[in-house]
């Protein structure tokens, strides 16, 4: 996709993810918190990578460190800005960049984060390569994000929803394969979290407006998916709704 068409896609929903509730708040927003912990000084410097409306970047920001909020999209950069206005952060700054290369200086940073974005990346590698090189020696990755099923057929299923769902989707990797990718890349999963990103169906098609067909073929593939579909997403029709769950990893990794 290009820069145009990455910000047509994204810019049209800027507003939508400001007011999205599981981006607003949810249990991966609370393990960042934990694992991040206070900045240990005013200068330790963070960056948030696809950081949409700004949530994982008020995060940083609310624990004292000196925050840059990056996204490839301009209409998201401007809720950031909005938002943190609103909430009198100071130590906030905004950068229009892809996360697969940073204008930042090798060896500079202390916390590279990240929450919800990271299947959106066109190339996870790069951006695990230019993490590295930016952070500081004992500086840490911190990625919050969905992933797939370790299960390739019930993997298999979500990543077609997902894709008819959202074009601008790429891909939801394995936790193996982060975890695989990480280590080849020189940093140190030290810490490693599963928890869920809880979902309503309705909500969840909204926000990417695709057509009322399509919506409704998915509805239908999530109320026939097989049963073993069903359990790991936790599938479970509410009133007119459908509730399910996305895995979500949450891992911190150390430059070594
Ligand atoms: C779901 S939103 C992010 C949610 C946000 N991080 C939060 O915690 O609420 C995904 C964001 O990733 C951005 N994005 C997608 N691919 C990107 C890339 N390669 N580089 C930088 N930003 C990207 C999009 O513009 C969008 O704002």
């Amino acid at each position: 996709m290009s820069k145009d068409q990455h910000e047509a896609a994204f810019g049209a929903r800027a507003a939508d993810y400001a007011l999205s509730q599981v981006h607003v708040s949810d249990d991966s927003l609370e393990m960042i918190k934990g694992l991040l912990g206070a900045a240990s000084s005013p200068s330790q410097w963070a960056i948030d990578l696809g950081t949409g409306a700004g949530f994982n970047a008020f995060n940083m920001a609310g624990l004292d460190y000196r925050t840059v909020a990056t996204d490839l999209a301009g209409p998201m950069l401007r809720e950031t800005q909005r938002i943190g206005d609103e909430r009198g952060l100071t130590n906030l700054a905004l950068c229009q960049n892809s996360a697969e290369s940073l204008p930042f200086a090798n060896g500079s940073l202390d916390i590279v984060g990240s929450r919800m974005a990271a299947h959106h990346f066109g190339d996870y590698q790069a951006v695990i390569t230019e993490a590295h090189r930016v952070l500081k020696v004992g500086g840490a990755l911190l990625i919050a994000d969905s992933v797939a099923p370790e299960d390739s057929s019930v993997r298999d299923w979500m990543e077609e929803i997902e894709l008819r769902r959202d074009y601008s989707h790429i891909e939801n990797r394995k936790a193996s394969a982060i975890q695989e990718l990480v280590a080849e890349r020189g940093l140190d999963m030290v810490d490693r979290v599963h928890t869920s990103i809880h979902l309503k169906f309705n909500g969840w098609v909204a926000r990417t407006a695709i057509p009322k067909a399509e919506a409704e073929s998915l509805r239908r593939d999530f109320l026939n998916a097989p049963a073993a579909v069903k359990e790991a997403f936790e599938i479970e029709e509410v009133d007119d709704d459908i509730h399910f769950a996305w895995p979500c990893l949450v891992f911190r990794a150390v430059k070594a």
